[in-house]
């Protein structure tokens, strides 16, 4: 089976890179990628490559290069759906705010509807592919309301979870470490359709890195990575926070453990508390999975990963209250970086949103620098929080648009974001334009102790003892 046209439900972090790449790496497969949201397909079809829904490195010339001729943003999802052979599903399914399984298990209405909409206008037989995250067992469920509510035509349901990073989207996905395919083995059709899929990245992805497994196998190794990479974060933020009590330096210690092969020297890297869209979630689906289950211990034991990215988010707020005399109440504190990793303007759980919330609460007053945050983007995050009123937080809180002047003034500043420019700043500068005592809270560890010292600062680095 030959794939010519392909349609992609959903343009945000995932569909929007990954279908570019794919576009890039097939320009004999038509590339159709659709939202609900107009804006959204504006921003993707927009002339400036500047104005981007998503910023990532590398993406905006894979764009140039791509679109118009086999890469296409569009609202109108009948066509797109019906023009394809096959169809991925790449819209959000955040944590459910509401009713059974609220702030843990996945929200699907948005799968749900996406399935709904293709089993309405599929006039011919399609492969779906499940691209955003889910919890175990989505697949049989797309199934069931695509056989149910479909026109008489075959439907043939995979799993291809996506394990690119922001910030390195592009790079993950020419080179990804492996692509896991996982469809219905037991029959002739499903096998089809994982070979489809297969072909599809053999244009570019080494055979030996695509795997094929099950489909359950597939869905559950999306949570379980994610869960992996979260739990080394919160276990060097857990000793990130004896190493200050030891005096012992938490780079110092990552460095001598990651040289023993069999741990590694990725993702140890002690932070202000992890973000993104996916760790959390995957473990709250995780932990739901596993107490609807019974299964109570296991659900602790991954459950105890979050908590401690709580935890270490609240003990850098109080870490600068404590330092401040113990108030912060009408002082400035400057945030640098807003995003919850650098190289990327997604915010979606960065540890900034919850450290500034507690700022707040004890009345400081914040100015906010992230090179690639929108103003618009800082206060819907903390609007969401609902800890109070929109108009207290733009009294509270206010977002610039320059380094220095965010900074200028400020009793102390908070790196919140590991963004390489903050490492060449003047630091002089801006010492000198801070109310004294001048304080940085290092929550990313990215700048160097003695230099700063040197300048004048009362330096804190996450994760380093007195
Ligand atoms: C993650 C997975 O890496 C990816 O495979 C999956 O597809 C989606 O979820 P992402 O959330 O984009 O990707 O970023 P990632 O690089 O994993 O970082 C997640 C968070 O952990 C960030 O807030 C980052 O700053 C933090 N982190 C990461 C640390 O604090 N220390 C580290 O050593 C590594
Ligand atoms: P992710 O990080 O998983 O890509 P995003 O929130 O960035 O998540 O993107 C998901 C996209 O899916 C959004 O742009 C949203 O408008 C879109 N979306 C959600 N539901 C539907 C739907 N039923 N039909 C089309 N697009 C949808």
């Amino acid at each position: 089976m030959k794939i010519e046209s392909i349609c992609c439900i959903g343009a945000g972090y995932v569909g929007g890179p990954t279908m570019t790449v794919i576009a890039k790496q097939c320009p004999q497969i038509k590339v159709t990628v659709v939202d609900v949201n107009q804006e959204r397909i504006n921003a993707w079809n927009d002339n400036n490559l500047d104005n981007l829904p998503v910023f990532e490195p590398g993406l905006a010339a894979i764009v140039e290069e791509t679109r118009g001729k086999n890469l296409f943003f569009s609202t109108d999802i009948d066509t797109a759906i019906n023009e394809a052979e096959m169809i991925f599903i790449s819209v959000n399914t955040p944590t459910k705010t509401y009713g059974k399984g609220k702030g843990m298990a996945a929200d699907l209405k948005y799968i749900e509807l996406c399935a709904r909409q293709i089993a309405k206008v599929a006039k011919q037989n399609k492969i779906v592919v499940e691209k955003s995250t889910l919890p175990v067992r989505t697949a049989s469920a797309i199934k069931s309301i695509l056989d149910h509510t479909g026109n008489g035509v075959e439907f043939q349901i995979l799993s291809n979870p996506e394990f690119l990073a922001e910030g390195t989207a592009v790079q993950d996905l020419l080179n990804p470490d492996r692509v896991l395919i996982g469809g219905d083995r037991s029959s002739e059709e499903g096998k089809r359709a994982m070979q489809a899929l297969v072909d599809i990245y053999a244009n570019w992805v080494p055979r030996d890195k695509v795997l094929t497994t099950n489909v359950w196998s597939s869905e559950l190794s999306k949570l379980t990575a994610n869960a992996f990479l979260a739990q080394r974060v919160s276990s060097i933020n857990a000793i990130s926070e004896l190493c200050e009590k030891t005096g012992a330096d938490v780079n110092e210690v990552a460095k001598a453990i990651g040289m023993d092969s069999r741990i590694g020297s990725k993702f140890l890297k002690a932070s202000v508390g992890f973000g993104g869209s996916c760790f959390q979630k995957d473990i709250l689906n995780l932990v739901y999975i596993a107490k609807s289950y019974g299964l109570n211990e296991v659900a602790d034991y991954w459950e105890q990963v979050i908590l401690m990215n709580e935890h270490q988010k609240n003990r850098f707020s109080d870490k600068i209250v404590n330092t401040l005399y113990n108030t912060v109440s009408g002082k400035k504190i400057t945030f640098l970086g807003w995003a919850f990793k650098k190289d990327t303007n997604d915010t979606r759980e960065s540890a900034a949103i919850k450290v500034a919330d507690n700022l707040l609460n004890e009345q400081a007053n914040i100015a906010v620098f992230d090179p690639k945050v929108a103003k618009e983007r800082v206060y819907s995050d903390l609007e969401y929080l609902n800890t109070r009123s929109n108009e207290e937080n733009k009294e509270q809180l206010e977002v610039k648009n320059d380094p220095y002047k965010a900074c200028h003034g400020a009793h102390a500043i908070a790196i919140l974001t590991e963004w390489d420019e903050f490492k060449n700043y003047d630091w002089e500068k801006i010492y000198d334009s801070m109310n004294k005592p001048a304080f940085l809270f290092d929550g990313r560890g990215i700048l160097d102790k003695k230099n700063l010292e040197k300048v004048g600062f009362i330096y804190y680095k996450i994760g380093v003892g007195e």
